[in-house]
């Protein structure tokens, strides 16, 4: 099966045998990057721009080398230092950036469906880094990625999700993707950042208590708050925040005795997660980011046309 999108804005796009074919083809590429030339000439010729109006460090540097690693040319704008901070829009941006012919614009912006009003105004690909609180779809197929290598499989899994849904992007992509693959999804967080009938988007299960989400979870997926884009003060304080929804090694110890620790970072320490659970054996943080570039690689292969890798 070819993969048929032009773009890749949300994982709530993509069914069951897409994202199956992306997890394929990013662990297939995986091997790359543990070559001593990590370099191959899949996609000579290609000009990626990266384009991002938000603060990031894994998804930028990772889209990057993955672009470099599959031999295409890769470009960095962060809006902070373009003419951005001059007024001009994106869809002016966009259309002087397309003009030097580029094949991949990845994006990332903090308004929800920039990448869509982006992806109808241009004729390259469009993939989205993250938009807003919308999607995050390239951490919610790297978050996949890590928990299919651990697990064999996604369908079946208990899925926690705790922290900050409102405002999480990173949340919908797992939820979306993670029920699409037939896991079940556990959420927990403070009512004040739980959306209203966010239970209706599937096989999704909202907790009152964050130790009822991880009791007997194969995987305890902890989310950073989101500060920047809550308009009002949602927390009494952050010391109340730790104690009822950060995790501990008491509160991981309800969980499956093999359940992985997963964190999209940045991890604010003592906050969502202690330190000594965001350092132990059973975190996979810093392995969802070594997946982050395989996966990346997976989809600008993709929306190159890339056939399905053996
Ligand atoms: N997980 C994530 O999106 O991290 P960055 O903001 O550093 O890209």
């Amino acid at each position: 099966m070819g993969f048929r999108h032009k773009d890749i804005i949300a994982l709530k796009d993509l069914n069951k045998e897409e994202i199956q074919l992306l997890l394929d083809t990013a662990d297939s590429l995986s091997e790359i990057n543990r070559r001593d030339i990590k370099k191959v000439p899949t996609l000579r010729g290609k000009t990626v721009i990266n384009l991002f109006y938000e603060a990031s460090t894994r998804t930028r540097t990772s889209f990057e080398i993955a672009a470099k690693r599959l031999s295409a040319d890769a470009v960095n704008i962060t809006a902070s230092t373009s003419s951005v901070t001059k007024g001009e829009t994106l869809s002016d941006t966009a259309n002087n950036l397309l003009a030097m012919k580029p094949d991949i614009i990845v994006m990332r912006h903090s308004i929800s469906g920039a990448h869509e009003y982006l992806a109808k105004r241009v004729s390259c690909s469009v993939i989205n880094a993250g938009d807003g609180a919308h999607e995050h779809p390239s951490q919610g197929l790297l978050d996949m990625l890590t928990m299919r290598q651990k697990f064999g499989k996604l369908e079946g899994l208990k899925v926690a999700i705790v922290g900050d849904i409102t405002h999480s992007r990173v949340a919908r992509s797992d939820i979306y993707g993670l029920t699409t693959m037939g896991a079940h999804v556990f959420l927990a967080g403070p009512p004040t950042m739980m959306p209203i009938g966010i239970e209706r988007l599937g096989n999704v299960t909202v907790c009152k208590d964050m130790r009822e989400a991880v009791d007997q979870a194969d995987v305890v997926m902890m989310l950073r708050i989101q500060l920047e884009r809550q308009g009002k003060t949602l927390l009494p304080s952050m010391r109340e925040y730790a104690r009822y929804f950060g995790l501990n090694p008491a509160v991981l110890s309800l969980a499956k005795k093999d359940a992985i620790v997963m964190h999209p970072g940045p991890i604010n320490r003592g906050v969502e997660l202690s330190s000594v659970v965001a350092d132990c054996d059973q975190s996979h943080v810093l392995k969802q980011v070594e997946n982050g570039v395989a996966v990346r690689m997976a989809m600008l292969y993709h929306v190159c046309g890339g056939e399905p890798v053996e």
